[in-house]
């Protein structure tokens, strides 16, 4: 996300405009938190994880009282184009913000490490989460092969198992559980049975944290009453997935997409959120990010299963 910002902020000076920085999300902007921003506000802060803005989840913005409150902020000091860089809420608060006030344009920017949004194929901070969770499997790999272990290892995604396949793909892990797809016992232990007797040393499971037995502790707990000779581990990944420097790939996303937000701006076009789709950026309705949710694409877990004979 500072990548981004710090794409929105230089490009928008560049282009003649005055920029302002709103801390926390919505909430700031009901409060009146927002500072004026200039090139070096965003000094140094390419490498860095989390968002310099800081975050927030805005239960008054959602009243018609914090819109009315948000927007007087924003006209007090002239501010007429806002670039909002999130999720799902995120969007639905522009979206529902814009209906209020249709003199504001806003344009959004898909910030999620879960990849989910539609008109994407990417979102900003996944491609970090992705590279943070491999790194953690392939150490857990090591315990895993010298002792002749079974992991079942969880990765965020509440309601998206993107992180989850794409971990399980790049990790090399045997099997996956995803949100989006009911976890079959039996077809899951003759599996991690079939590895074992083709002389596999270890396996590991990658569990999304949505999936809907409950997680890796309770996929665990039931694979061991049907397998009780396995030395079986959990390991919950948890909030390092959300964090630290960005790699390359993301900082190039936050690049494309936070110049491009202020160019749409500029060129009069809004209620948009910017996207990448087959590495052209483009531009999708803001309703239309939020209406449809990005299904995953399940034909990579027939690929998974063809990689871990
Ligand atoms: O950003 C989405 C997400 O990463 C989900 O996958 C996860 O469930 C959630 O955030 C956890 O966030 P928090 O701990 O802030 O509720």
């Amino acid at each position: 996300m500072n990548a981004c910002i710090r794409a929105v902020v230089r490009s928008a000076i560049g282009m003649g405009y005055e920029v302002y920085g709103i801390e926390r999300g919505y909430q700031g902007m009901v409060e009146g938190a927002i500072h004026p921003m200039n090139a070096r506000s965003v000094s140094n802060i390419l490498q860095r994880g989390g968002t310099i803005l800081r975050t927030a989840r805005s239960k008054e913005f959602m009243t018609q009282e914090g819109m009315v409150k948000a927007y007087r902020n924003l006209d007090a000091l002239g501010i007429k184009s806002l670039v909002a860089i999130g999720g799902d809420g995120t969007f639905k608060g522009a979206e529902a913000f814009c209906s209020l006030y249709p003199d504001l344009k806003i344009v959004g920017i898909p910030g999620t490490i879960d990849n989910d949004l539609a008109g994407t194929d990417f979102t900003l901070g996944f491609d970090t989460a992705v590279n943070t969770t491999i790194q953690a499997i392939d150490k857990i790999r090591d315990t895993a092969a010298s002792h002749d272990r079974l992991f079942f290892v969880e990765v965020m995604g509440r309601d998206s198992g993107c992180i989850a396949l794409w971990a399980a793909l790049t990790g090399g892990a045997e099997e996956v559980l995803l949100p989006e797809k009911v976890t079959d016992f039996d077809a899951l232990v003759k599996r991690l049975q079939q590895g074992a007797a083709n002389q596999k040393s270890s396996s590991i499971v990658i569990v999304a944290e949505g999936e809907k037995n409950g997680g890796a502790a309770k996929v665990a707990e039931e694979v061991k009453k049907r397998l009780p000779d396995y030395d079986t581990k959990v390991t919950v990944l948890g909030h390092i997935q959300r964090g630290g420097s960005p790699t390359a790939m993301d900082r190039m996303l936050g690049l494309r997409f936070g110049v491009q937000a202020v160019q749409t701006l500029n060129e009069g076009r809004n209620r948009v959120m910017i996207g990448i789709y087959k590495n052209e950026i483009t531009e999708v309705p803001l309703e239309k990010a939020i209406r449809d949710a990005d299904p995953i694409d399940l034909r990579l877990i027939s690929i998974n299963d063809m990689m871990t004979i």
